[in-house]
């Protein structure tokens, strides 16, 4: 038996890296989830043959009560509010490691209770009472840190940073003290209540660390404490000597962190300074004078359907606005449309669009959108000054010029799609308001910039009607 749970573990985590691996690209994701689900699907049930389970009641309670929610969280939940569902389930995921890490602890010392301190060094030797303390420490600190970024998100508490004096000090003497109670614990596997006061710091970390982030900055925040679940899970997996849950945690610390990287580096900030600068605020960075905010161009959706009309190459470039109002089947109506006349049409895909990695590619993939016209950043950007019309759909702070050439905002170097360089532009929104960092958009009043107000469904679904009038 012992041989057939490792190998259907080795099948397992080789799903799961070749799933990791089809998750790189819109075109085989799919697969990869297929597969990786496929991997989860044959390490639960050989988990369950284990004969050591002997009542299954609970874990039967378990799976009902956890699939269920989970089903009806899937389907309520929309695309928009995703940050927050992977916040709670990275959450979860931190405290079911801790939990069982303490569970096995528990079990262990019952055993061992009234014996000598040299039993309870045999039951619990350095390995186990080290990975043990990090996984208590680690799945805490994501539990609570989740569920701070989960509020913040939701708008249960305000986005904006919450600091005081002295805070990043706080932090670093509570993970010293719960880091040095660990290493009594190491020497002295008798003191739960050391393990105690390390949940308790750990809390309170992952409060402290979370708060003085910025709401803009939680889906990098997200991707970190879901590295984080990842390397409780792997800690645990040490505590029960079990590989599968070893190698899915590290699998899941490593990509969590690599995702990190790849947010950070797409809105060139360090994770440093996403952690500890404090950045974002509410409201506008008001730049704009009252004299420059009356050059607003505004156009109806006729007017604009017959410059569309006269435009060969046209870049589409989708934002967050276009996942709130869920336009991007009409939109790709609209586009077919365009293309069937004859005209260059392609999306343009900045890497943070939108409130999650991918969140542009997953929607445009919803309305079929052929992967050909989807096209990256980098690759895209010096086709705007040669392109007639950029139609902006929803999106605010990945074209606004600020992060080229305003020193003092918070945009300030994020790399962004080169809309203002095009012949002219379009952009469909209901205000002039600004986006999730809070910054003015000077493009907005720009001379070769044609205002669209309106819901980004509404606004496209009228454009499709007056063009096919035309
Ligand atoms: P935003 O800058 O947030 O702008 C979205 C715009 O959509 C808003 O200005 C809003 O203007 C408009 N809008 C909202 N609902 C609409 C509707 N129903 N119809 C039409 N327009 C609507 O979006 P973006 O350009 O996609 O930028 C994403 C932001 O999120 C960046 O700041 C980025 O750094 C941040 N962020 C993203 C990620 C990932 S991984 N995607 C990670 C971290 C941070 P109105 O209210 O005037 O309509």
């Amino acid at each position: 038996m012992e041989t057939i749970t490792s190998l259907a573990y080795l099948l397992a985590a080789v799903l799961f890296i070749f799933g990791l691996k089809r998750l790189s690209s819109p075109k085989t994701a799919r697969q990869g989830n297929l597969l990786a689900m496929t991997g989860m699907l044959i390490a639960i049930v050989v988990t369950l043959l284990d004969q050591s389970i002997l009542d299954f009641t609970y874990i039967i309670i378990g799976l009902v009560i956890g699939g269920a929610i989970g089903l009806i969280a899937a389907r309520m939940v929309e695309m928009t509010q995703m940050p927050q569902m992977v916040a709670l389930f990275n959450g979860f995921g931190g405290v079911a490691s801790a939990l069982v890490a303490f569970s096995e602890y528990s079990a262990k010392s019952t055993m061992a209770l009234g014996q000598e301190n040299v039993i309870w060094l045999e039951l619990f030797p350095a390995n186990v009472s080290v990975t043990l303390v990090l996984s208590l420490l680690i799945g805490t600190v994501t539990f609570t840190g989740s569920l701070i970024a989960f509020a913040k998100l939701q708008g249960i508490m305000r986005g904006a940073p919450v600091t005081f004096p002295g805070q990043q000090w706080v932090n670093a003497l509570i993970l010293i003290v719960a880091l040095g109670l660990g290493g009594f614990f190491v020497f002295d596997p008798t003191l739960m209540n050391f393990l105690m006061a390390i949940i308790v710091l750990a809390a309170i970390l992952g409060v402290f660390s979370v708060i003085p982030i910025g709401g803009a900055d939680m889906p990098v925040v997200i991707s970190l404490l879901n590295s984080y679940s990842g390397l409780a899970a792997a800690a645990t997996g040490f505590v029960l000597s079990n590989n599968m849950l070893i190698i899915a945690g590290a699998l899941v610390g490593a990509s969590g962190l690599i995702l990190t990287n790849i947010m950070c580096k797409a809105m060139n900030r360090s994770l440093t300074n996403v952690l500890f600068a404090a950045v974002g605020t509410e409201g506008g960075s008001g730049t704009i004078s009252a004299e420059e905010r009356k050059n607003v161009t505004e156009y109806s959706a006729e007017d604009a359907a017959m410059v569309l009309d006269s435009a060969q190459s046209i870049i589409i470039v989708p934002g967050y606005g276009l996942a709130v109002a869920q336009a991007q089947h009409v939109l790709q109506e609209l586009a077919e449309m365009f293309i069937d006349s004859g005209k260059s049409v392609r999306y343009a895909i900045h890497p943070v669009a939108g409130r999650m990695p991918g969140h542009m590619n997953v929607l445009l993939a919803e309305a079929n959108v052929p992967y050909d016209i989807l096209v990256e950043m980098d690759a895209i950007n010096d086709d705007f000054q040669n392109t007639d019309v950029v139609l902006v759909i929803g999106a605010n702070d990945v074209i606004n010029p600020a992060a080229r050439t305003d020193k003092d905002s918070p945009l300030y170097g994020m790399p962004i799609l080169n809309v203002d360089k095009a012949r002219s532009v379009m952009i469909i929104k209901r205000s002039l308001s600004p986006g999730f960092a809070g910054v003015d958009n000077r493009l907005f009043y720009d001379s070769k910039t044609m205002m669209l107000f309106g819901d980004a469904k509404k606004m496209v679904t009228e454009l499709v009607r007056e063009a096919k009038e035309l």
